[in-house]
C-alpha cells in the first residue's frame, strides 16, 4: 500500500481582542460571583470583541501570524478553512472574507462543528491535501460567541469568550527526504457526530426557523459528562491508530471550556496534569479558536518544541466530538 502523504504543521498565529474582560468585572452587572466562576469553571478573565471588530478581522490577523511564522506569503496558499460558528454574515463564509483580506486565490469555505470545529477543520484539511487539492492550507477557528450570548443567562455568559487562531498546514514533499523515513505532521485524527444529542447544546434561533440568531442555550451538566467520555475515549482511539500510548504524548492541548472537564480527562486517559496546555484561565471558552489560542500561548513560552508528540481534542454542539495527534514542526 502506497505510504499515506505526512502532512507538516509549520506555522501558527492568533489574535484575541483587546476588551478583557475579568470576572469582577461581570459580578457589577451580573447576579454571578468571582469565587463561583473560578471555583466551577477555572475562568478569571475572557476576552470581547468591539461592536465594529468582525470574526473575519480575528481571522485575518491569526492567518497572517500564521502565514509568515511558516516563512510563507499569502499567495502560496491552496485552502483556508475556517471552523466558526459566528460567522460576518449568514453567506458567504468568513473564509471568502478573510480570503479577500489576504489577497489570495485559495479555495475557500467554512466549517460549523462549533467548539470542536478546528479538530474538524484539521481532519478535512489534511484529507484534502493527500487527496492533491493543493500543497498548502490555512486552518482558522475564529468566533465572537459574546455575539450569542444571553446576559441574562449566567449559566453560560460567564463560559465564553472571543478570539482567532491559524495554523498552516504544508504537504510534507516539499520538504526535506528525511521526512519520509520517519513520522511527522499529523499522524492520526478521529472525528464524530451524534445528532440525538442535539438539544444539548445550541441556539433558540436560526435562518431556516424565520428566526434572527439566537441565543446560545446549553444543559451545562450533560455536556460535562459527555466531554468527560467522548473526549478520552477519542484521544484513546487515536493512540491506537498510532500504535502508542498515553505516555508517547508530550502536551495534551484540550478544548477549553472547563478546568474540571480537563482534570477529569487527565484522570480518566491517565496522562500528568503537568504535560497538559490549559488558558482557559485567560480565554475563557472561545470555541474553535480555543485550541490555537492554547497552542499559540505554549509555543510563544518556548514549553513546546520541534518534534513533540501533541494530542489535541474538542466537544461542541452536535454533539461533535474529536482528537487528533500530531508531531509538530517539521526535520531539520
Ligand atoms: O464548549 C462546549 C462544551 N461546553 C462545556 O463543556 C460546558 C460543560 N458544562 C460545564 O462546564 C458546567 O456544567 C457549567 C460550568 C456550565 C455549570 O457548572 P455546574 O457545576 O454544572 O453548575 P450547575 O449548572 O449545576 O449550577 C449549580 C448552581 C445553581 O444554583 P442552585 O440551583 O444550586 O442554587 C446555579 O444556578 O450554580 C448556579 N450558577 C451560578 N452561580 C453563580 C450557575 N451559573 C452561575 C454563575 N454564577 N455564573
Amino acid at each position: 500500500m502506497k505510504p499515506k502523504l505526512q502532512i507538516l504543521m509549520t506555522g501558527i498565529g492568533s489574535y484575541l481582542p483587546k476588551n478583557k474582560t475579568s470576572n469582577i468585572d461581570l459580578e457589577k452587572f451580573m447576579d454571578t460571583s468571582d469565587e463561583w466562576i473560578k471555583k466551577r469553571t477555572g475562568i478569571n478573565f475572557r476576552h470581547y470583541v468591539e461592536d465594529n471588530e468582525l470574526t473575519s478581522d480575528m481571522g485575518t490577523t491569526a492567518a497572517k501570524l500564521a502565514i509568515l511564522d511558516a516563512g510563507l506569503n499569502s499567495n502560496d496558499i491552496d485552502l483556508i478553512i475556517v471552523a466558526t460558528t459566528t460567522p460576518d454574515d449568514t453567506f458567504p463564509s468568513t473564509a471568502a472574507k478573510i480570503q479577500k483580506n489576504l489577497g489570495s486565490k485559495a479555495i475557500s469555505f467554512d466549517i460549523q462543528a462549533v467548539c470542536a470545529g478546528f479538530i474538524y477543520a484539521i481532519s478535512v484539511g489534511v484529507a484534502m491535501l493527500r487527496d492533491g487539492y493543493g500543497k498548502k492550507c490555512l486552518v482558522i477557528g475564529a468566533d465572537s460567541m459574546s455575539k450569542l450570548l444571553d446576559w441574562d443567562d449566567r449559566s453560560t455568559a460567564v463560559l465564553f469568550g472571543d478570539g482567532a487562531g491559524a495554523v498552516v498546514l504544508e504537504n510534507s514533499t516539499l520538504q526535506n527526504e528525511s521526512v519520509q523515513n520517519d513520522q511527522w505532521g499529523v499522524l492520526a485524527t478521529k472525528i464524530f457526530t451524534n445528532g440525538e444529542y442535539y438539544d444539548l447544546l445550541g441556539t433558540d434561533g436560526g435562518v431556516s426557523k424565520n428566526m434572527s440568531t439566537g441565543f446560545l442555550r446549553m444543559n451545562g451538566k450533560e455536556i460535562f459528562k459527555h466531554a468527560v467520555d467522548k473526549l478520552s475515549s477519542s484521544l484513546l482511539m487515536c493512540l491506537e491508530e498510532c500504535n502508542m500510548n498515553i505516555n508517547d504524548i508530550d502536551w495534551l492541548i484540550p478544548h477549553q471550556a472547563n478546568q474540571r472537564i480537563i482534570n477529569a480527562v487527565s484522570n480518566k486517559v491517565k496522562i500528568h496534569q503537568n504535560k497538559i496546555i490549559s488558558t482557559i484561565s485567560i480565554h475563557g471558552n472561545t470555541s474553535a479558536a480555543s485550541i490555537p489560542l492554547a497552542l499559540d500561548v505554549a509555543m510563544k513560552k518556548g514549553n513546546i518544541k520541534n518534534g513533540n508528540i501533541l494530542a489535541l481534542q474538542a466537544i461542541g454542539g452536535g454533539l461533535s466530538w474529536g482528537s487528533l495527534i500530531l508531531k509538530i514542526g517539521k526535520p531539520n
